[in-house]
């Protein structure tokens, strides 16, 4: 697998012993265990070569009565061990965000992290790495030994419904990203997958709609994403997605499977399907080495049906030891079988709602704060705080991903008639009303839900500062029909600010919103899903114990016409259903991401020169910053941080390609995150990875001859010094 030149991110002094790129250096540990994997294959029996081919979901969904083995954990996959072979079982459980709670199947909880859109505000790979690695080693305590984690689809559009499970609409910075999560999970002796290969950027119809785009706009954009967090993060497994990809399921995808991941990239480990996502056996010679959740197909294609293929074609003998081959190179990599997961560890929920509320401080946008509203003194009067269930905890983001603690949510909302609990709008029991209450302890703090805008207005009105906590619920298998913020929330938020001029209003989003109110109130905090201690989190930025230091990692819209798609495809017919208007049978869908090809957010933003409200990279501090000093020597950019405030903060220094060869073309190409005193300066380094630059030319890449502009960016639209560098032409295959 070719070696990305590696981007080096300054992270913040403070958070690192060592810089984060000397763990990325590590030699593949797919390539060091596969010898071990082959001599394994040559042992197995042909009855023992279709057992790692298929996963059970240990759940009785069908409610058949069926009874899992002993060592199955109730959750999302199993595959018995081979004791023969010495292969442990595999207990698999999701996801990105915590180990999912599954509506209390196991009477237990987790601890969740924010949002993967919130995580990847912070643009601190090495933070993101220490929340994969607490995510992990609580799977591990309760035996799992595969996470599903590492969400790393683009967003291609922000009303995807699973946009707070995937971290940005850029493939550099998702990429980075998804590369530490992976890295953190996997420290802990199990595998993490990352997902959904590929362009899996709609719930709406997600289990066929068919994405047309062409090769070069895939692979600068959402293939990009996960080629740069494979090899920084060496995934044991990827999870193929449900849609289709020029006309082939991306699970049974020859040129997704063969031909990109395990030619092109040299992938070493292992294809698992998504629960519910192969259409028959022949996905086998197309690429795919596991069928998860089986009971979730039309039938177990990997069982016996694709022993009799291997039995009777040796094109199917040869693919079925390469399955088993990828799936064992995968436990031994990661010690699966050395050091093997039991339930039953010890979790110091403590110490890890710790990590969990470091990344919520560290994800929250300030994205107004007129007159400095914000922070709050703690000797304010009176605080009147309206709605969002913000006295009962913080939302989260809904289906396979929700995490909850032992007690379950503090409030759950059914949102299907057949009263599906696996979709409900749920909250983590973490107030951010107790939390402010805590703070301001001299102040008369009212609270008043949403249900009356005439109470709420009357309560604004009688105080100092009024808060009011805004939500936009998203959900898997469900895209949002618009940006607007459900439930009549902008109406009350206007009504509220004309009641009072010193509004906050704080966003629990998991995505981008529209603001009609915007110019109406003082403040606005984009706080997303802040996870199991966002309450604390949030009252910690409001009244400045955290300067907030959060950046865009999405553009916000202005409105849905500035989209590539007025509306998301198939959303005018395609009913919302359990887990996501999947279940048209026989439908057909297509949607055809060329419209934008590999300019995604704000790259399409400035083709169209599109204004959005809040750009990509956009955040504000309680204190201000200044990036001067640019110098490029080939790749190797270097500037210096300054704060010019009057108190620490954190900021996020961007570099941009702004031009290349005379046409306008805006690309990140590398990023920093500084924590800096008052007054202080920090000179930062970045290499930029040539494939940012470069166009896909069909076989490899190719960096056009000419001059290229650099500018830092204080976010994408912001640009300040500018230098040009001249490269010669130049190309290279992966
Ligand atoms: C779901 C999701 C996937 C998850 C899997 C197992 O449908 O698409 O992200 O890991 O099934 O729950």
């Amino acid at each position: 697998m070719s070696r990305a030149l590696l981007l080096t991110t300054g992270i913040a002094a403070v958070l690192l012993a060592q810089p984060i790129l000397a763990k990325e250096n590590a030699a593949d540990p797919l390539a060091a265990a596969e010898a071990r994997a082959e001599a394994t294959v040559k042992q197995m029996r042909p009855e023992e070569k279709t057992i790692l081919t298929h996963s059970i979901m240990p759940i009785d969904i069908h409610k058949t009565g069926i009874k899992f083995p002993d060592d199955a954990i109730f959750g999302a996959g199993y595959t018995p061990g081979i004791k023969r072979l010495g292969t442990p079982p595999l207990r698999e459980t999701d996801a990105s965000l915590g180990i999912a709670w599954l509506e209390g199947g196991r009477k237990d909880g987790a601890t969740a992290l924010p949002s993967a859109i919130a995580q990847a505000a912070s643009w601190n790979p090495d933070l993101v790495y220490r929340g994969g690695a607490m995510i992990g080693s609580e799977a591990r305590a309760k035996g799992f030994n595969l996470l599903l984690a590492g969400g790393v689809n683009l967003m291609r559009d922000p009303r995807n419904g699973r946009s707070f499970e995937y971290f940005s609409e850029d493939p550099l910075l998702s990429g980075v990203l998804a590369g530490a999560a992976i890295r953190g999970v996997q420290s802990n002796d199990i595998i993490s997958t990352i997902k959904h290969l590929a362009l899996n950027g709609q719930e709406t119809g997600r289990k066929f709609v068919d994405v047309k785009i062409s090769d070069a706009a895939a692979r600068e954009s959402d293939l990009l994403a996960f080629q740069i967090g494979i090899e920084m993060g060496h995934p044991g497994s990827v999870m193929c997605a449900y849609n289709k990809v020029n006309g082939h399921y991306a699970c049974d995808n020859d040129y997704l499977l063969n031909t990109v991941l395990k030619k092109d990239w040299g992938y070493k480990g292992f294809v698992m399907s998504d629960w519910g996502a192969v259409p028959g056996v022949e996905a086998a010679m197309n690429g795919l080495d596991r069928q998860s959740g089986e009971q979730l197909d039309k039938a177990v294609y990997f069982g016996d049906t694709l022993a009799k293929k291997a039995a009777s074609d040796p094109a199917y003998a040869a693919r079925i030891d390469d399955m088993n081959k990828r799936v064992l190179t995968a436990m031994y990599a990661f010690g699966l079988d050395k050091n093997p997961t039991q339930p039953g560890g010890k979790i110091d929920f403590e110490k890890n709602a710790l990590v969990a509320e470091e990344v919520a401080r560290q994800g929250i946008v300030l994205l107004k704060n007129s007159g400095d509203v914000l922070p709050l003194a703690k000797t304010a009067k009176s605080i009147a705080v309206i709605g969002g269930y913000a006295d009962g905890g913080v939302l989260s983001g809904s289906g396979s991903s929700q995490v909850q603690g032992a007690n379950g949510p503090a409030i759950s909302r059914p949102k299907f008639g057949e009263g599906s609990q696996f979709i409900t709008e749920q909250y983590h029991r973490s107030s951010p009303f107790a939390a402010i209450k805590a703070r301001a302890k001299d102040a008369k703090i009212t609270y008043r839900d949403e249900r009356y805008v005439s109470d709420a207005v009357l309560k604004a009105s009688q105080a100092e500062v009024a808060i009011i906590f805004a939500t936009q619920w998203m959900a898997e298998g469900l895209d949002v029909p618009d940006l607007s913020l459900p439930y009549g929330q902008d109406a009350l938020i206007a009504a509220v600010a004309a009641a009072n001029p010193r509004t906050i209003v704080v966003l629990e989003t998991g995505g981008p919103v529209k603001m009609p109110w915007l110019d109406k109130v003082a403040a606005v905090v984009e706080a997303w899903y802040p996870g199991a201690r966002g309450g604390e989190a949030i009252a910690s930025v409001l009244f400045g114990e955290t300067n907030p230091s959060g950046r865009l990692p999405i553009s916000f819209p202005a409105s849905e016409s500035q989209l590539p798609r007025p509306r998301v495809d198939g959303s005018d017919w395609i009913e919302p259903g359990h887990i996501g208007a999947s279940t048209a049978e026989g439908a057909r869908l297509t949607a055809d991401y060329d419209i934008e090809g590999s300019d995604v957010g704000y790259r399409w933003f400035a083709r169209k020169g599109e204004k959005p409200l809040f750009p990509f990279g956009y955040g504000l501090s309680y204190t201000t910053f200044e990036s001067s000093g640019l110098k490029l020597s080939g790749l190797n950019a270097s500037f210096t941080v300054r704060n010019t405030g009057k108190r620490a903060g954190d900021e996020v220094a961007q570099l941009y390609l702004v031009n290349r060869g005379g046409e306008a073309k805006l690309r990140l190409v590398g990023f920093s995150r500084v924590s800096l005193a008052a007054g202080a300066r920090k000179k930062v380094s970045v290499t930029v990875d040539p494939r940012i630059l470069a166009d896909w030319n069909g076989k490899g890449w190719t960096m056009p001859g000419g001059d290229y502009v650099f500018a830092l960016g204080k976010d994408a639209e912001d640009m300040g010094q500018t230098v040009s560098v001249r490269f010669p032409e130049k190309s290279w295959k992966d």
